[in-house]
């Protein structure tokens, strides 16, 4: 039989500012459903990259006195070293710079366009030469730009148009058809809303005239304009993937899950669907939705200065416990609020006091009562049966959550185990049982357990936080070798100064 394919994708981050907490976010968690379907005997295949077109690019280099491809290298730069330096690591990383890319978009163009899907319009408004863009009404007061002070002229240029619109109702009935397509629920039926109040949608402009911008992909079909930047942006997805020619490529599109922030719903629920179907592909397979982190309840983003640094994380707690955090912390598809008082509490009571002293305690006695050799099991009673059971009902929930992307639910029942085993260890104290006649036997099973329920939990915990649970491996050392006692497995933090 051949193996299952896994494909997942991080969206292409815009190169102009340095990757923050929301970008690490979405990052991590892919990385963690690698691990996730890896372990499960999957083929897998990943994608990130940087998105490097476009007018907010051309803005940003020229607030540095910059030619955007010198600026836009500098930003993707950035962004591989700090995954490569968190080890997050993407199987491919596409910058829409790239040639490949490049002429990807440009054999998609083509064929939607010879399809009959482009057409081009001429577009009349008012044009703000200060904002370089036509407006609207909310962006005039008394006939004047509100941020120029300034009457826009009237314009008419001519702009190709994605006939998106023809597929709305099928695309309609394709999410309702298949529950699983855009998650959690709430996005898909946030989707469906935008479909059934089509005034604010319509067909797709994918065309910026040159004269206006020409940092971009040219129209193969038109010199004169580039590409707008999410027709450019989403097809990343598939030059990630091989398209057109690698033979991997239909495993991987066919087994295909994008993972988004809600701001970029939009593009994703309802443009890229109808992009695939006008290339001739299949839907990708799952679209996950993940909220926002914010900072004092305000979105943390770089237009509010206030982002928070994955390698200045690093370097205060290291990655693993910000990792954990994050996974722990968000409910997926919800907001979460960030603060390094919250990290420290959630670090300190899950795997300082909880899962830390589990190892800890364990691995002392062992050293301390057995010579440091984890001891055979006498046979199983009451209390070994019910932590046992524990055991296997977060294993159980652990899978059940991951199916639905439950990370938060995953870490509680994991941290929860610990717990379990925790009390298992008061029960039997091995400590007094040691002085107590006949009570060798208590010592030597409840520590075999005990150790046992540690490399499972361990086990467990790989795809989430893989260097805590390689240390944990290492501590408990080969079967039958010498278990490693070492410092702290996880210090408690300090809470943060207050500010
Ligand atoms: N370039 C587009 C994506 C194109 S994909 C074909 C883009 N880039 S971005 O850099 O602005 O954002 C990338 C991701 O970061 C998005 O999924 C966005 O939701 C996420 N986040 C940005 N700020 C965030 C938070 N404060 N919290 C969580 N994620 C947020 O959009």
């Amino acid at each position: 039989m051949s193996r299952a394919h896994y494909y997942v994708t991080t969206p292409i981050y815009y190169a102009n500012a340095e990757p923050h907490i929301g970008h690490t976010y979405t990052t991590v968690l892919v990385d963690t459903l690698l691990r996730w379907h890896r372990a499960r005997g999957a083929e897998t295949w990943s994608v990130s990259g940087t998105d490097e077109h476009g007018e907010k690019m051309v803005e940003a280099a020229a607030k540095l006195g910059l030619p955007p491809a010198v600026f836009t290298e500098r930003i993707s730069a950035l962004f591989q070293r700090t995954w490569a330096e968190l080890g997050l690591s993407t199987s491919r990383f596409v910058r829409t710079t790239d040639p490949r890319h490049v002429a990807n978009v440009q054999r998609a163009l083509q064929h939607v366009y010879d399809q009959g899907w482009i057409e081009p319009r001429e577009y009349e408004g008012l044009y703000c030469v200060g904002c370089e863009r036509f407006m609207t009404e909310r962006d005039l007061e008394g006939g004047l730009c509100r941020d120029h002070e300034r009457a826009p002229e009237p314009r008419r240029e001519t702009n190709y148009f994605f006939a998106m619109s023809r597929e709305f109702g099928w695309l309609r009935q394709y999410i309702e058809e298949h529950p699983g397509f855009i998650r959690p629920e709430r996005f898909r039926n946030e989707a469906l809303a935008m479909l059934r109040d089509e005034s604010g949608l319509g067909d797709l402009s994918i065309s910026r005239p040159k004269s206006r911008l020409d940092w971009g992909v040219e129209l193969p079909f038109d010199r004169d304009h580039v590409c707008y930047v999410w027709f450019d942006a989403l097809l990343s997805y598939l030059t990630g993937a091989g398209w057109p020619d690698a033979p991997q490529f239909p495993a991987r599109w066919a087994n295909a899950e994008h993972l988004i922030g809600k701001d970029i719903l939009k593009p994703h629920a309802i443009f890229w669907p109808i992009m695939l179907k006008a290339l001739g592909l299949a839907p990708y397979q799952h679209l996950s939705v993940h909220g926002y982190w914010t900072l004092d309840e305000r979105k943390v983003s770089k237009s509010l200065g206030n982002m928070v640094s994955p390698l200045a994380m690093q370097e205060r707690y290291g990655f693993e416990l910000f990792r954990y955090f994050l996974l722990r912390e968000m409910s997926f598809g919800l907001d979460a609020s960030f603060s390094e008082a919250t990290l420290v509490e959630r670090v300190n009571a899950d795997l300082a006091n909880n899962l830390g002293n589990l190892v800890s305690r364990t691995l002392n006695l062992i050293e301390k009562l057995c010579g440091g050799v984890i001891p055979e099991a006498g046979p199983a009673g009451a209390a070994e049966e019910s932590v046992a059971r524990d055991g296997e009902a977060a294993a159980a929930s652990v899978e059940a959550a991951m199916a639905e992307l439950r990370f938060h639910d995953a870490l509680t029942s994991i941290i929860g185990y610990a717990g379990a085993v925790n009390r298992y260890i008061d029960g039997q104290a091995p400590w007094k049982a040691v002085k107590q006649p006949g009570g060798e036997a208590v010592v030597r099973t409840s520590l075999h357990f005990a150790a046992q329920h540690i490399r499972r939990i361990a086990e467990l915990l790989a795809p989430f936080v893989p260097g805590l649970s390689t240390e944990i491996l290492r501590r408990l050392g080969e079967r039958g070798g010498r278990v490693v006692k070492g410092e702290s497995l996880v210090p408690r933090l300090e809470a943060p100064a207050a500010d």
